[in-house]
């Protein structure tokens, strides 16, 4: 399977911050809010990725993670001039993922729960169609929204409906077969002159290919697109680590534990940021997994 991170935008609801850097780059607590998602397809065990954002923001991502090799991954970045929407991902990269099973992740959404790779796995396993995966919230107004029936069927898809049919926002995590590519060529621009990720979405509703997993109570999902919710965000991050003494979205440890990268090459990516307790955090972890 192979992934994207889509991390473009002009982040317009978090000016002034993004008026001179990109919106992934902001911290979320103690990381750039882009190793959250990162994190995310790391988990799902993808390590070839297509990081994809501005041509202003392109070169300040690419210093951070480079080639990936760093982290056991291959990350490859592409430029999207124009923000045409969240589907055009599969236009900007469609050579990345041709003839392959994907998954596309929204560079400012955070996940976490415990059990989370054990429900990437159980989702990638026979991809037939797509997989969304669904989160109850209080404004679901504000996203997608998945109505289900009783046995958890997919019965509709909506994006941003001014009366929702349901409290299941959709959430920026999408996996597809390889049938995509083909889906968004075909697809119009909407009135809003975007490529709609929910009409990607409701193309496979039509095929009777789409599936949602619902994200229960015991689960945190969070996007960080306004002031309120970067906040929210790394009050959340805070609060976790400082509580548990481990760290979230930590890549150094997750590449570790996923057997990316070996203890000493995990030992030395803590070196090179040995003045800060997340480079002491990850030479510890490496010492202890050794
Ligand atoms: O966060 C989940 C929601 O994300 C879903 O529930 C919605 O169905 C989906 O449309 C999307 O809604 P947003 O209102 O958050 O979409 P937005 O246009 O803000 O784009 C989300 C992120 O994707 C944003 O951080 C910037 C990036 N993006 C967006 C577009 C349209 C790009 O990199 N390129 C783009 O062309």
């Amino acid at each position: 399977m192979k992934g994207i991170v889509l991390a473009g935008g002009n982040g317009t609801r978090l000016h002034p911050l993004t008026l001179a850097t990109s919106k992934q780059l902001l911290p979320i607590y103690d990381k750039p809010m882009i190793y959250y998602p990162l994190a995310v397809l790391m988990l799902a065990r993808i390590r070839d990725i297509l990081i994809i954002s501005t041509p202003n923001s392109l070169p300040s991502i690419q210093e951070l993670f480079g080639d990936g090799s760093g982290l056991g991954l291959n990350i490859t970045y592409a430029s999207q001039a124009e923000p045409r929407g969240i589907a055009d991902a599969f236009v900007v990269g469609a050579d990345h993922v041709r003839g392959d099973d994907s998954a596309l992740i929204l560079g400012d959404n955070l996940f976490h729960g415990a059990g989370f790779p054990e429900v990437l796995r159980a989702a990638q396993q026979d991809l037939k169609g797509c997989v969304l995966f669904g989160y109850p919230v209080t404004d679901p107004e504000r996203y997608g929204v998945a109505e289900v029936d009783a046995d958890g069927r997919l019965l509709s898809i909506e994006e941003k409906p001014v009366q929702p049919r349901s409290d299941q926002a959709i959430t920026g995590l999408y996996f597809y077969d390889r049938q995509v590519v083909d889906i968004v060529k075909d697809l119009k621009p909407s009135d809003r002159g975007e490529l709609e990720i929910t009409d990607v979405n409701r193309v496979y509703l039509e095929q009777g290919q789409a599936r949602l997993v619902e994200l229960g109570r015991g689960f945190t999902w969070l996007d960080a697109g306004t002031h309120l919710s970067l906040l929210e965000a790394s009050q959340y991050v805070r609060i976790l680590e400082h509580r548990q003494g481990v760290r979230v979205a930590c890549l150094e440890e997750i590449a570790l534990r996923m057997g990316f990268i070996d203890p000493d090459q995990c030992y030395s990516k803590g070196l090179e940021l040995r003045q800060s307790a997340y480079g002491q955090y990850v030479m510890d972890i490496a010492r202890s997994l050794a």
